[in-house]
């Protein structure tokens, strides 16, 4: 099988190591880079992984780096593809992602210059939190052109959703289809328009006070994980949706996926990161995907458009 390319994810927490462990499993790069500050553990989980290659039948190398935020290390990255920042605290239990803006705004600043000197031509995927403001943050600090800079927010809620309405219906996830686009966080935008079960509209199978439930978990979904964890947030999914954006980008699949992307008048918004569907492949966003919304579902996108654009515009201070 040929494989190709290189990787990295840069912190090597729960999200980042189990992203570098699934795109490992693909089974598809030459090389998947793992970095982390703290001295060694990079380096013990990509041992770790590699020891696993016979057992799952992979051949991708696992590289671990330890880097410091002066840059340190960053020459095990050199000339990746793809780079995934996962670096950065998680929330606490009552926390919301914003309260994470100060301290994750110089940690990811960093990440991006670091990033940007020794990958100028890479996709980097953002994940940080709060993750639209992270996003147009690492394009500042990277000066990348933005369809290169993206965030991974709309596949992970529009798969909380999903899980959702099929735990909700008794049916298998198969034949839910949702979509969630706008911000990763209180302004997140669900498309009723777009989401069946079998073919079926979703408001023939559930009242509307029903769906809001669905809706409001699916808000809180982050939240609800990290409350009954304590310590540390959500991974397995989220890894889930950042993997298969490197996927796509290193396939240069043109997959269409919901996230977080450079939005230049589709909808009639312009100039802010926001979560929409876009095709995904190498360069990035090849292109905003503008579907067919209802009227009330462009004017949420709007609200949420405004709503981070707002916070947006402080980051270049941060
Ligand atoms: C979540 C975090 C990762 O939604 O943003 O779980």
């Amino acid at each position: 099988m040929a494989r190709s390319g290189k990787v990295t994810v840069v912190g090597a927490g729960f999200y980042g190591s189990t992203t570098a462990l699934r795109l490992a499993e693909y089974d598809i790069f030459e090389t998947v880079v793992l970095t982390d500050i703290l001295e060694g553990k990079s380096e013990g989980l990509a041992l770790d992984m590699n020891q696993s290659r016979s057992i799952e039948g992979f051949e991708t190398k696992v590289v671990g780096a330890t880097t410091t935020p002066e840059g340190a290390g960053y020459e095990a990255t050199a000339n990746s593809d793809v780079v995934v920042i996962t670096a950065g605290l998680p929330r606490k239990p009552g926390m919301s992602r914003m309260d994470l803006i100060g301290v994750n705004a110089g940690i990811v600043r960093g990440v991006a210059e670091n990033i940007s000197k020794h990958s100028p031509n890479a996709v980097i995927i953002v994940v940080s939190n709060p993750l639209d403001e992270m996003t147009a943050l690492a394009q500042l600090a990277t000066n990348f052109p933005k369809n290169r800079v993206i965030g991974q927010a709309g596949m992970l809620d529009t798969a909380r959703f999903t899980n959702n309405v099929a735990e909700k219906l008794g049916v298998s996830t198969a034949s839910v289809k949702t979509l969630t686009l706008g911000s990763h966080g209180d302004t997140m935008v669900p498309v009723p328009s777009r989401c069946t079960v079998d073919g079926k509209p979703l408001s023939d199978l559930l009242s509307q006070t029903e769906i809001d439930e669905l809706v409001d978990r699916t808000r809180n979904g982050g939240a609800e994980v990290v409350a009954l964890l304590k310590t540390g947030s959500a991974y397995y999914a989220p890894s889930a949706a950042a993997a298969r954006m490197a996927k796509a980008v290193i396939e240069d699949s043109g997959a269409v996926m919901p996230v977080c992307a450079w939005v230049d008048g589709q909808y009639g918004i312009s100039g802010v990161y926001l979560g929409v569907e876009a095709e995904i492949g190498k360069g990035g966003v090849k292109k905003v995907v503008e579907s067919a919304l209802t009227e009330s579902e462009v004017a949420a996108l709007k609200v949420a458009a405004e709503a981070v654009r707002a916070k947006q515009a402080d980051v270049k201070d941060l």
